[in-house]
C-alpha cells in the first residue's frame, strides 16, 4: 500500500496552507509542529531549483537518534526521486529524468556569527525548528536571505514551545492573551504585518497601512511590508501521536506547574515565580518520627561556592537528608543550613556521615563537583576522606531551576513529607521563596539529593528483574 504523507485536520493544515510569509506554529508540545515542518517543502518538490533549509540550533537536535533527520527519514524515504545525502545534510528530489529538481537542507546555526556563512545566499523557504532557542538577530538575518529565483515566492517557516522571556514571545504578542499567556483562539492563524526600522517593529492590519504610513511609494519600498501569522497547536490536535504514543498526555500531566502550563497548554507568560515550584500547602504531612519504611537514603550537600558572602559572613552550607518509602513518598527527615568555614564544613560533613550511618544504616553521601581541576581535586580530597562510606560527587549541569524541576513535579503531586525539626520553618520558607530568594542552598541540595535518590531507586529496581 502506499504510503500517503498528509496534514492532519486543523492547525497542521491551517500550517502548511497560509499564505503568510512569515507562519510561527507554537504551543504545547506534540501538537505536530516539527511535522509540519517536514512536510512543508515537499509541496514544492517538483518546482526546478526549490530550495528548503531548516534549521536547528546545534548539529545534534538535527543528526543525533530521534533527531530531525531521522523524523525527515520517516517522511521522506519512499517518495518517488527523494534521495538522502546524510553526508550533507541534504534530500535531493529528482524527477524522472533522474534530474534534481528541488533540494532540502538540514543546518544549524549555534552563533549569532554563524550567519556570515549564508551571506550572499539565497533560500527560498527558510524554517526553523524551535524559533525561541535562535536570536533575534539570527532570524531577521536570516530574513535576509529568503529570496528566490524559482517562481515560489519566498517564506519562512517556524516552530516553537512557549518561552516567556524569550524575543518570540514578544514578536507574536498580539496574537497572545497578555493576561492569561494562552493564545487568543479567533486570532489564530489570523495575518498581520509589519516593517522594521532600526531594529523596531511596526504592525497593521494591512500593508496598505504601513504604506501610508512609511509613504512607500515604489514598487520595491511597497514590497517592504512582511506578512505574519501565528497558528496555536495543542497535543489534541495530533490525533496520530496519541494513537501510536497513549501515554504521552499521561506524561504531560505529570509535570510541574510551570512545564505543564507550557508544554501542556501552550501558556507564553508563566515563568518561575515564588510559589510556582514548592507550595507549603502542597507539602503532605509534617512526621512526628521518621518513618521506618525508607528504602533509599540520601544526604546531599551543597557547599557555598566562596568562604564569605559579600557582606564578609561565611557562606551557607547545606544537607539535606531525604528518603523514598516503600509506599512511593518522599520524605526529607533533616536539614542542615550554617555559616561556616571550609574547615569546619568538612568536620561538619564527616561527623553527619556517622551520625546518618548509627540512625539509618545505608545513607548515600552526595557532594556537588564543581568544574575545573581544583573541583575535581576537592571532590577526589572529600571521597578520600569519608571512606568507607558510600560517597559520590556530581557536576552540577543546568540552571537551578531546571534542576528543581524534577523534585517539584512530585512535591507538587503532595508526595512529599517531613519530618518536624526546629529547621522546618526556614527550610519550607527557602522552598516557597524559590526561584526568588536571595538563598537557594537548601532547595539545591534538595533537588540535587532528589535526582540522586531517583537514579538509585531506578538502578536497584532493574538490578532486582
Ligand atoms: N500529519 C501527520 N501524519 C502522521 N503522523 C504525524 C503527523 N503529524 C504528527 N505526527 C506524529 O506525531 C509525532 C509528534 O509530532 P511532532 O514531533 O511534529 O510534534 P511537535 O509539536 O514538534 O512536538 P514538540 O513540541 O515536542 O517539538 C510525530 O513524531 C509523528 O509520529
Ligand atoms: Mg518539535
Amino acid at each position: 500500500m502506499p504510503k500517503i504523507i498528509t496534514p492532519q485536520p486543523g492547525p497542521q493544515t491551517q500550517f502548511l496552507s497560509t499564505p503568510a510569509q512569515i507562519c510561527i506554529y507554537g504551543g504545547a508540545a506534540g501538537g505536530g509542529k516539527s511535522y509540519g515542518i517536514l512536510m512543508s517543502p515537499l509541496r514544492y518538490k517538483n518546482t526546478p531549483g526549490f530550495g528548503c533549509t531548516i534549521f536547528r540550533r546545534n548539529f545534534n537536535q538535527i543528526f543525533a537518534q530521534g533527531g530531525l533527520w531521522d523524523e525527515s527519514e520517516k517522511i521522506y524515504r519512499g517518495i518517488n526521486g527523494a534521495e538522502p545525502k546524510f553526508a550533507r545534510g541534504q534530500w535531493w528530489f529528482r524527477n524522472r529524468k533522474g534530474e534534481i529538481v528541488s533540494k532540502v537542507t538540514f543546518a544549524h546555526i549555534e552563533r549569532d556569527e554563524d550567519v556570515h556563512k549564508w551571506q550572499g545566499s539565497q533560500i527560498c523557504e527558510i524554517c526553523f525548528d524551535e524559533l525561541t532557542h535562535f536570536s533575534e538577530k539570527t532570524f531577521f538575518y536570516m530574513l535576509s536571505r529568503n529570496r528566490s529565483t524559482c517562481g515560489v515566492t519566498p517564506f519562512v517557516r517556524a516552530t516553537c514551545n512557549p518561552d516567556a522571556d524569550s524575543w518570540v514571545a514578544k514578536f507574536i504578542d498580539w496574537w497572545i492573551d497578555q493576561d492569561t499567556g494562552y493564545p487568543i483562539a479567533e486570532r489564530s492563524g489570523k495575518i498581520r504585518w509589519f516593517i522594521r526600522r532600526d531594529e523596531t517593529l511596526y504592525w497593521a492590519n494591512t500593508k496598505e497601512e504601513l504604506w501610508e504610513r512609511f509613504n512607500l511609494v515604489t514598487d520595491e519600498e511597497r514590497g517592504e511590508p512582511r506578512s505574519v501569522t501565528f497558528i496555536m497547536s495543542k497535543l489534541s490536535d495530533n490525533k496520530e501521536l496519541l494513537r501510536i504514543n497513549p501515554g504521552y498526555l499521561a506524561n504531560l500531566k505529570a509535570l510541574s506547574l510551570i512545564e505543564r502550563e507550557r508544554l501542556l497548554f501552550g501558556n507564553w507568560k508563566i515563568k518561575a515565580g515564588a510559589g510556582l515550584f514548592f507550595k507549603r500547602t502542597q507539602l503532605g504531612d509534617i512526621l512526628k518520627t521518621v518513618p521506618q519504611d525508607v528504602v533509599q537514603w540520601v544526604r546531599c550537600w551543597d557547599l557555598a561556592a566562596t568562604e564569605k558572602d559579600d557582606k564578609g559572613n561565611p557562606a551557607y552550607t547545606a544537607g539535606v537528608l531525604m528518603g523514598k518509602r516503600k509506599n512511593g513518598r518522599y520524605v526529607v527527615a533533616d536539614v542542615i543550613n550554617r555559616q561556616m568555614s571550609a574547615s569546619d564544613v568538612r568536620k561538619l560533613i564527616k561527623l553527619t556521615a556517622q551520625s546518618d550511618r548509627a540512625a539509618y544504616k545505608r545513607v548515600r553521601i552526595r557532594l556537588p563537583k564543581d568544574p575545573g581541576q581544583a573541583g575535581k581535586e576537592q571532590a577526589e580530597s572529600y571521597i578520600k576522606f569519608l571512606s568507607g562510606f558510600d560517597v559520590t560527587a556530581v557536576a552540577e549541569t543546568g540552571s537551578k531551576e531546571s534542576r528543581a524541576e524534577p523534585m517539584a513535579a512530585q512535591w507538587q503531586a503532595g508526595n512529599f513529607d517531613i519530618v518536624y525539626g526546629p529547621w522546618n520553618e526556614e527550610y519550607l520558607n527557602q522552598l516557597e521563596n524559590f526561584p526568588e530568594g536571595q538563598f537557594k542552598d537548601m532547595v539545591d541540595a534538595s533537588s540535587n539529593g532528589f535526582t540522586e535518590i531517583e537514579l538509585r531507586t531506578q538502578f536497584n529496581l532493574s538490578s532486582m528483574i
